[in-house]
């Protein structure tokens, strides 16, 4: 059975992440959305809780997916889970030295764990959760960017 982590910090998922989730459960047995703390994010708009229930919500419709969150290493979480395959999407040339430092830090910590870099659809390469919370700051709409459950719940914490 063929079990990849798709992890992130989903704060909050946006319809390029489910994009890939939706193509990732096509090819693989089973997925799991991993929502981890990074670092270098300081301050995060949703609780991890929030982004729990919002993904729960917008994965309902593919069988194989779950959700999770997990206080620590990528690699940790993947051993206790016995994975050993973690995806990551690219959007452009920019996110490419970080995944790859990223990708290459764990397998230096954990040789039996390769990522695999997925394409983003270039309909989404230009989304980021980032993006979005900086529009809804400004009370624009999100909805071409996040599932309509993300748009109400985003709304809300601007108001
Ligand atoms: O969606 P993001 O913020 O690009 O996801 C990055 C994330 C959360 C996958 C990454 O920061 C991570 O793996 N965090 C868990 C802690 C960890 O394992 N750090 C070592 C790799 S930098």
């Amino acid at each position: 059975m063929n079990t990849v982590i798709y992890p992130g910090s989903f704060d909050p998922v946006t319809l390029g992440h489910i994009d890939l989730i939706k193509r990732a459960s096509k090819m693989f047995d089973k997925v799991i959305v991993c929502i981890l703390n990074n670092s270098t994010k300081k301050s995060s708009l949703f609780s991890i809780d929030e982004r729990v229930n919002m993904l729960c919500e917008v994965i309902k419709e593919f069988d194989n997916v779950s959700v999770d969150s997990y206080q620590g290493l990528l690699v940790d979480y993947a051993k206790e889970h016995n994975v050993n395959i973690i995806i990551r999407g690219l959007r452009e040339i920019t996110d490419f030295a970080s995944e790859l430092q990223m990708a290459q830090a764990n397998h230096l910590v954990s040789p039996e764990i390769e990522t695999l870099f997925m394409a983003t659809n270039p309909k989404y390469s230009f989304l980021s959760s980032s993006m979005v919370k900086e529009y809804a700051s400004y009370g624009m709409s999100v909805k071409d960017f996040v599932p309509e459950i993300v748009r109400v719940k985003i709304e809300e914490k601007y108001k």
